[in-house]
């Protein structure tokens, strides 16, 4: 029987099959049923300080307009104050509790401060690593690139210094050269990578012309481009890569390991086909390995990316070129009349 074993952050998992950030944690029966379908970690979703802000502000608005409407109840509890990162930080020592397999945290704050806090304050909770959630919609332009990216860097060299456990950074594809940045997230000792995040965004209604933010899953073959940056960094980075994004099934985990990356995080496809699912993905995996002739994760992993792969061209811009050029072929697929 093969071995699964592997890594993520450099701790140990017994399969590369993580659940990744969601609110799946916040139901304790689903993770149960998740551990026992044989998930090697869990990511719990984000701490985001954002939301903590909004909350402090729509308490703050309720204790406004009781006050106004009871002065003297205002006047009794005049110190009425969110509890700040407090529940968030119970319910996740409650999961850290609930499972035996390691458990992570991830967070997003916005001041340099808040980001010190937060990842002390997280780092005491027993989880196996912190996981950095590097996620900015930018809306200024003259916010230029490379000042965004040495704050985020400087960000992680503080938390570097500051916790003792294994941090790993979850960044999303839109950076102007993601391998540069990933170079620079290694060399300021990062223990691993998540390759890639990925954003909500808002759809507009044509009817009653406003937005609307859609709740999308993504979809298979939505990996494509992590695919890719697994292949193209292996070898390249002493950090971890760990594959995420529209991975639905375990034959996605095999070409994600021969890209590549030591593990995987799955979302959609757990909302989709449920816990049992994964032991179908860890089961075809071990299959595979089995017919294949692969003993460990080590055997296979990063056999297709570009420093090993016979066909290093494949991940060229040529590549990119060659497939344009060959497009004509698509009017025999899809003919106009
Ligand atoms: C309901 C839901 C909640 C999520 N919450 C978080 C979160 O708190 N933090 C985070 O970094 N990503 C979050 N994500 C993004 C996922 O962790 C993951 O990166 C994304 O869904 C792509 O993976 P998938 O294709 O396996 O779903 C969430 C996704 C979903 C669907």
């Amino acid at each position: 029987m093969a071995d699964l074993r592997t890594t993520f952050m450099g701790v140990e998992l017994k399969n590369p099959i993580i659940l990744g950030a969601s609110s799946l944690v916040e139901d304790l029966n689903a993770i149960k049923k998740i551990e026992r379908a044989g998930v090697a970690a869990i990511v719990y979703r984000s701490l985001f300080e954002e939301q903590i802000n909004l909350e402090q502000i729509q308490l703050d608005d309720q204790v406004g307009e009781y006050s106004y409407r009871n002065a003297e109840m205002g006047n009794i509890f005049p110190e009425i104050k969110h509890a700040g990162a407090g529940e968030h930080l119970y319910n996740l020592t409650k999961l850290i509790k609930s499972v035996n397999i390691p458990v992570f945290a991830s967070l997003n704050a916005i001041y340099d401060q808040s980001w010190q806090d937060y990842a002390v304050q997280l780092g005491k909770t027993g989880i196996a690593g912190l996981e950095l959630n590097f996620y900015d919609v930018p809306t200024d332009a003259s916010n230029d690139s490379s000042k965004i990216e040495s704050h985020q860097i400087s960000i992680l060299k503080k938390l570097k210094k500051l916790v003792k456990i294994p941090i790993s950074i979850k960044l999303s594809p839109f950076y102007a050269n993601p391998l540069n940045f990933i170079a620079q997230v290694d060399k300021a000792g990062a223990e691993g990578v998540v390759i890639f995040n990925r954003f909500f965004q808002p759809e507009i209604n044509i009817e009653n012309e406003e937005f609307y933010f859609p709740f999308d899953l993504t979809h298979e073959k939505d990996y494509q481009i992590t695919l890719r940056f697994a292949g193209l960094l292996f070898g390249n980075i002493n950090a971890d890569i760990c594959a995420s994004r529209g991975i639905s099934d375990g034959t996605d985990v095999i070409k994600m390991v021969l890209a590549g990356a030591s593990s995987v995080q799955v979302v959609s496809t757990v909302y989709k086909n449920k816990a049992a699912h994964i032991t179908q993905m860890i089961e075809t995996l071990e299959e595979w390995m089995d017919a294949k002739g692969y003993k460990t994760i080590n055997d296979f992993k990063g056999k297709l990316s570009m420093n090993k792969s016979k066909e290093p061209y494949a991940y060229r811009r040529a590549h990119y070129v060659d497939i344009l050029m060959k497009s004509t072929e698509i009017f025999k697929k899809y003919p106009m009349v």
